[in-house]
């Protein structure tokens, strides 16, 4: 059975392109290892623009609304990269990007590897950064022993696995994504509204998420507990959402929020990320909303394109239409400007800081994208001060 992730599912379905027709499509996103990518050409510096933001700007201008954060990784930290200089600087919350996932965490039966973690929970304290946990159960970072042995076993190696992670940082933590990608891209999916990822297989149903949500609050009765879901700006993909989050609260599973990943693309529009939020507000008052893994690509492809790197947008290289950046801007702008509306959202989060290490460089294929606020000079862009300063005129 050939596994992909939910993301490039979705692309398939988007591009038309048969499930059966899959290579060996990669899990997970930048980083992953299972379609090798060319070395990526050398990335462009733009000229500096010498705008220099006040220290305190971004997190300062959303004080009264939200935490602003993003991803962070420690060999980011480790070479003091400048990047790490922003965080400190712009954000007042933080996430790992990928270290406090079960592959990072638990690699192999019986043994943990904290170290990664215990470094980016004591760097968030060091620096006044709220600390967010992702994630604690996602189908592409969980090692193959997960899913071993009777359904019993893995149930009790599941919530072993979690109570040993959250309770090392109970009150720590303000947020947990507790289940990630579980939503299926297509009502036609064999298991919809679940995907069909493994976890659903050896469990032979949904329960693993129960699991996860009870064993979470038992470890952490303090930390939020989130279900973190990509394209919930989709109508389709949210309603399955939704019908999930309904489910689990009828059978009074501890959930506190939605997490919406938004890895948007600049022709996506602002209403239909405010529609996702105000979905989750008119269905389920008291439940929080986090924007948890937001960039705008600057690439609209095709699913083929995530499926084998066929019929993508042509890589923009270092030459980026200034209109392309107006359109980003606009967008990010009318985002946060609706955002600020709705009390239930209680933290919005970049999937990074600078375009020099997006995910996005590598994923679907390799090329320079521009998805997030800083430049590869580590430069403030359109999109920040599109989102930092009314006056600015994009
Ligand atoms: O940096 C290490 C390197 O030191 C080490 O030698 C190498 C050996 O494996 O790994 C390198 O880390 C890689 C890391 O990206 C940094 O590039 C990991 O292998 C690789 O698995 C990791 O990929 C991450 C991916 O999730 C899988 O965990 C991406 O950074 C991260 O952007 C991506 O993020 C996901 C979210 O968690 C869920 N939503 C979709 C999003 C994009 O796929």
């Amino acid at each position: 059975m050939v596994d992909i992730n939910a993301r490039e599912r979705l692309k398939l379905m988007l591009g038309g392109v048969s499930l059966l027709a899959l290579g060996n499509c990669s899990g997970g996103g930048g980083g992953s290892n299972s379609t090798p990518t060319p070395t990526p050409t050398p990335t462009p510096t733009p000229t500096p623009t010498g705008y220099q933001p006040s220290s305190g700007l971004l997190r300062n201008t959303y004080r009264n609304n939200f935490k602003v954060g993003s991803s962070v990784q420690t060999p980011r930290i480790d070479a003091a990269d400048t990047s790490i200089d922003l965080l400190k600087s712009q954000f007042n919350s933080m996430m790992a990007e990928y270290e406090m996932k079960p592959n990072a965490l638990a690699p192999r039966e019986g043994e943990f590897d904290f170290s990664a973690a215990d470094r980016l929970v004591d760097f968030a304290e060091e620096n006044g950064l709220e600390m967010h946990g992702h994630t604690l159960l996602w189908n592409d970072s969980t090692p193959d022993y997960f899913f071993e042995g009777t359904r019993a076993e893995i149930k009790a190696r599941l919530e072993n696995y979690i109570t040993q992670v959250v309770s090392r940082y109970r009150g720590r933590i303000k947020s947990w994504h507790v289940v990630n990608e579980v939503i299926a891209n297509s009502d036609s999916e064999p298991n919809a509204p679940y995907s069909d990822t493994t976890w659903y297989r050896v469990v032979g149903n949904a329960d693993f998420i129960d699991w996860a949500f009870v064993a979470a609050r038992a470890a952490d009765p303090d930390a939020l507990l989130l279900i973190n879901e990509y394209t919930t700006e989709f109508p389709d993909k949210r309603a399955r959402l939704l019908q999930v989050v309904q489910d689990l609260l009828d059978r009074n599973i501890p959930i506190d929020g939605v997490g919406h990943q938004c890895h948007l693309d600049y022709r996506d529009t602002a209403q239909s990320v405010l529609d996702a939020i105000d979905a989750v507000d008119d269905l389920f008052a008291g439940l929080v909303n986090h924007i948890t893994e937001l960039d705008v690509s600057v690439y609209g492809d095709p699913g083929s394109c995530w499926e084998n790197q066929t019929g993508c947008d042509p890589d923009f290289g270092a030459n980026l239409p200034d209109s392309m950046q107006a359109t980003q801007a606009q967008l990010l702008r009318d985002i946060f400007d609706g955002l600020i509306l709705r009390p239930s959202v209680e933290n919005v989060s970049f999937w990074g800081i600078t375009d020099k290490y997006s995910w996005l460089n590598t994923s679907p294929t390799t090329r320079s994208n521009y998805p997030l606020l800083f430049d590869r000079n580590y430069e403030a862009k359109p999109m920040f001060r599109a989102i930092t300063d009314r006056n600015y005129e994009i």
